[in-house]
């Protein structure tokens, strides 16, 4: 068995050491990868938008299953190619994924298929009327979302006009996000806690993975600039509603639209919740697995975990029962100096040899130089991962574990796991 892990990012590390452990033993390629993939199998140097490149290095390699991670590759058409060419896909077509490319078409899916969420609005510069109306409707208590893709940084969580005002001026006259800003989308600002179920899926059947939290803000107690997340928990079963709900009210009619719209939905739906005292809404869906919940979820999900992508991707999951959860799994990310602005690199790393045997690195910005060292390269360097029987162990675990390791500038949150994150009252 070979699988073709598409990524370099530390949830693509989670993925290939999730798929290498597989009792046949696979043989793990990553394209492009990182330090850490190239420990577990092999890196290929191709861009994770070129989708054509995937598809003939798949089909040299005679891979048996490709698993996308990102969401440039995704909405690169990466799945489609590679389907159009006879392999076996785990990861939806661009026409599928657009639930999450664009935040617009998310919102009609939601309404169409009955499922709860915030009410909305969406508009460009020549609708904007429509727009600031909507922002007086709800006096200010709203969120302006860019409705393309913008690395994580096209949300404004707004609490009074002139913050919203400003929001949509930065979308439609500043172009801040360039073409992913030209369409708006102003909704209802909810209150509650946030919580991330992910469901894979076969395009008519799912199976339902531990419920994760994941912690966006760089610093304690949730303040400082949103990053690409700081740390997760899982299962985060404290403020989650029952899965059966979710999987009643979001998956199922969310997956029975796709497939009536004709972009059945093969792949991870990364549900993310917003959960109040009154009941739970959909604040957002991904078409693919969460960084860096991935390295929380995947450890949870048992050495079966490839066998569940498989048959995902071949249209043949077994049902909808809920995968058993055994134990807690807590990550938290080792960021590099000046993460998320201006991060520093080419630092070297140590202290990898001196984890605990159970506890797990994954890697997210590392390589090797030319001294063959295994050197810093992007923000988030290293996500520790402690796994124990609740998720207290869990974390005690990850910050013994995470004090062992070293870099220049290494920074991380003291707080994963302890207070619920995105608490928003
Ligand atoms: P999104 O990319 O749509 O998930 O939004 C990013 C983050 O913005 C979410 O994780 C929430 O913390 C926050 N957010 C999004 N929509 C809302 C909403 N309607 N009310 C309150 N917070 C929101
Ligand atoms: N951790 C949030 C995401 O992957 O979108």
């Amino acid at each position: 068995m070979r699988v073709l892990v598409v990524g370099s990012g530390g949830r693509e590390h989670a993925l290939a050491w999730a798929c290498a452990r597989h009792e046949s033993r696979p043989e793990v390629i990553c394209a492009p990868g990182n330090g850490g993939t190239a420990q577990l199998g092999t890196n290929v140097a191709v861009s994770v938008t070129d989708a054509p490149a995937v598809a003939r290095l798949a089909r040299e390699r005679e891979v048996d299953l490709i698993v996308v991670g990102p969401d440039a590759a995704l909405a690169a058409g990466v799945s489609d190619t590679c389907r159009e060419a006879g392999l076996t896909v785990f990861g939806p077509s661009a026409a599928a994924a657009k639930i999450e490319w664009s935040k617009t078409h998310a919102k009609q899916v939601m309404d169409q298929a009955g499922v709860p969420t915030a009410r909305w609005r969406s508009g460009t510069r020549e609708s904007r009327s429509d727009l600031f109306d909507f922002v007086l409707e709800l006096d200010g208590h709203c969120v302006v979302k860019a409705d393309g893709l913008a690395a994580g940084k096209g949300v404004a969580v707004c609490d009074t006009r002139e913050d919203a005002f400003a929001a949509l001026a930065a979308c439609l006259d500043e172009r801040r996000f360039g073409d992913a800003g030209s369409v708006v989308v102003v909704e209802e600002r909810l209150r509650g806690t946030e919580v991330s179920v992910f469901a894979i899926c076969d395009g008519r059947r799912y199976q339902l993975l531990a419920p994760a939290r994941d912690y966006k803000r760089a610093h304690d107690s949730d303040h400082g600039p949103n990053t690409g997340g700081m740390g997760a928990y899982a299962p985060a079963t404290d403020g989650c509603p029952p899965l059966g709900e979710v999987a009643v009210q979001v998956i199922e009619p969310t997956l029975a639209a796709l497939r009536e719209a004709g972009t059945p939905f093969v792949g991870c739906l990364y549900v993310g919740l917003m959960v109040s005292p009154d009941g739970f809404r959909v604040l957002e869906f991904n078409a693919r697995f969460g960084d860096p919940e991935t390295q929380v979820v995947v450890p949870l999900a048992g050495p079966g975990f490839l066998d569940l992508l498989l048959a995902a991707a071949r249209g043949e999951l077994a049902g909808p029962a809920p995968a058993p959860v055994a134990g807690a799994a807590v990550v938290v990310v080792a960021a590099a100096q000046g993460y998320p602005a201006a991060p520093r690199t080419d630092d070297p790393i140590t202290g990898l040899g001196d984890l605990d045997g159970d506890a797990l690195c994954f890697h997210a910005g590392t390589a090797r130089d030319q001294r063959g060292r295994l050197v810093t390269t992007g923000g988030r360097v290293l996500g520790i991962v402690g796994q124990g029987g609740d998720v207290a162990t869990a974390r005690r675990l990850a910050y013994e574990n995470l004090e062992r390791v070293h870099f220049a500038g290494m920074w991380s949150r003291s707080d994963i796991a302890t207070l619920p994150a995105g608490v928003r009252r």
